[in-house]
């Protein structure tokens, strides 16, 4: 086989699931049919856990334009990626984001286009990027309570946040979904009134346990809650039934019989889910990371800046990033001794 094509199965039937031919495959035979595209580093909150207080964000030069985030799109969704997640930092403070959406929403072969938002500028966007394609969006929310809501963000205001779960849920999305870090001692008492909140509006929730990404002045050994906790003080308030439903990914859902409400867990430290591991991402420096967990990386943008006209150097860097996919991370090493240095706002999420 030309080395162009070794890790590329040319499609001979439409891809119609996750093991069809056309799907880029790594060497542990698992097939990805997933990208997380950050489309920049800034966010206008600061939570405490994601970034440090003074961050310095990337030049204008440094950061994928639209037009290349749109060309990785393109040529994923060329070698069998059917779904797309847009991540930031926050996605939708980047400068022409909807134009980005409707682009990569009108692909071939893409089957989900979906957002990781703040929730800070949904208000404003909720109906266009419905419009655009985007089917859900995951929405961070970590408390109901103004002032701590302050405090995590360091600058955010909830009602903004509050206003942006109501747009989004006027504009149909086919899913909302919220998105809360667990933290001991912080937002723990307000599991269950976070389950209500998202009961009470008819969208889901997903608890995640805290990564240990980037160097934050927080202690995370010690505010670390596991999914296994959580579940157990949910279950005094919630009767949950586990449903089969997944979506390729890190999350087990429960649902609460009687509501329109699913709950996730995100156990990155407590059940590993490299085994069955269906995506990479891409930072908004065109960093491909095949791996959350590990510092690995394969640089897209000289292919991308050195190659304008012709994509196929671009395939040929997605085939070999196929390589250096890991068959696994572990947090709880990492909890002890650190090392992977980027902060989530870098790599989304
Ligand atoms: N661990 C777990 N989740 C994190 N997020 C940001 N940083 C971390 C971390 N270190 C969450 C955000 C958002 C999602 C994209 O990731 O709160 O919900
Ligand atoms: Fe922004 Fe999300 Fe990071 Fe908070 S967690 S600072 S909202 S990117």
């Amino acid at each position: 086989m030309p080395q162009e094509l070794q890790g590329f199965v040319p499609p001979t039937t439409p891809a119609t699931s996750a093991h069809a031919p056309g799907t880029l495959v790594d060497k542990y035979g698992r097939h990805i049919t997933y990208i997380r595209l950050s489309i920049t580093d800034r966010c206008d909150f600061r939570c405490f856990y994601c970034m440090a207080e003074e961050m310095e964000f990337l030049s204008r030069e440094q950061v994928l334009s639209l037009e290349e985030c749109l060309r990785i799109a393109r040529t994923f969704t060329g070698m069998g990626v059917t779904k797309v997640r847009i991540t930031g930092g926050e996605p939708l403070v980047r400068r022409n984001a909807m134009w980005l959406l409707r682009q990569i929403g009108r692909l071939e072969g893409l089957k989900e286009l979906v957002v990781t938002t703040n929730g800070s500028q949904l208000d404003r966007y909720a109906a266009e990027m419905r419009d655009a394609g985007v089917k859900r969006v995951n929405i961070s929310l970590d408390t109901l309570n103004a002032e701590r809501f302050k405090a995590i963000t360091r600058v955010g205001d909830i009602s903004k946040v509050l206003r942006g779960i109501d747009a989004a849920r006027a504009a149909g999305f086919s899913g909302i979904k919220l998105n809360t870090v667990m933290m001991r001692g912080e937002n723990d008492d307000e599991f269950c009134d976070l389950v209500q909140f998202a009961v009470d509006k008819g969208i889901d929730i997903s608890f995640i346990e805290e990564m240990p990404l980037g160097t934050v002045d927080h202690p995370r050994a010690d505010t670390y809650f596991s999914s296994d906790d959580a579940m157990a003080l949910l279950r005094s308030h919630f009767e949950l039934v586990s449903s089969a439903e997944s979506t390729g990914g890190p999350a087990r859902y429960w649902r609460i019989p009687g509501t329109e409400t699913k709950v996730g867990f995100i156990s990155p430290h407590s059940h590993n889910f490299c085994d069955s591991c269906n995506r990479v991402r891409i930072t908004c420096k065109g960093e491909l990371y095949p791996c959350l967990g590990q510092n690995d990386a394969l640089a897209l943008m000289p292919v991308l800046r050195g190659n304008p006209g012709d994509d196929a150097p671009l395939r040929q860097a997605i085939v070999d990033s196929m390589g250096i996919k890991p068959k696994g991370h572990d947090f709880n090493e990492q909890m002890q001794n650190p090392k992977v240095v980027r902060f989530m706002s870098m790599t989304g999420g």
